[in-house]
């Protein structure tokens, strides 16, 4: 069964920034967003590489510093925003997990949550 949860207006997240979210209330964030332009991708916060290690080193930094990739701190392993593929480091050719997102007419991001 899936559920949808709204995350946050989507002006909320600067452009070419990502951000972190707990839509279930775990205390920690399980989920985060990137946005580039008025596109939104957004993915399970767990890398790929290793158990259930989430990717950035402090709130919110899931972007290397160039902001062209999505980086984990653990390992350094680099995905594309746009598609999750791991394209460098210890697993690359995997993926991060996409989480459906969309942004409505009233202007906010909302998820679809698998249970
Ligand atoms: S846990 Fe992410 S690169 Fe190793």
């Amino acid at each position: 069964m899936s559920k949808r949860v709204r995350l946050c207006r989507e002006d909320d997240i600067p452009d070419f920034c990502a951000q972190g979210f707990d839509p279930e209330r775990h205390g920690f964030d399980t989920i985060f967003v990137v946005r580039q332009d008025r596109d939104y991708f957004a993915y399970a916060d767990v890398c790929p590489h290793y158990g259930d290690t989430s990717l950035p080193w402090k709130k919110d930094e899931y972007l290397d510093a160039a902001g062209d990739n999505i980086v984990c701190a653990a390992h350094g392993a680099l995905f594309n925003i746009r598609s999750g593929l791991c394209t460098s480091g210890p697993c690359k050719g995997e993926s991060l997990r996409p989480i459906p997102v969309i942004c409505e007419a009233d202007g906010y991001l909302w998820i679809t949550l698998e249970d």
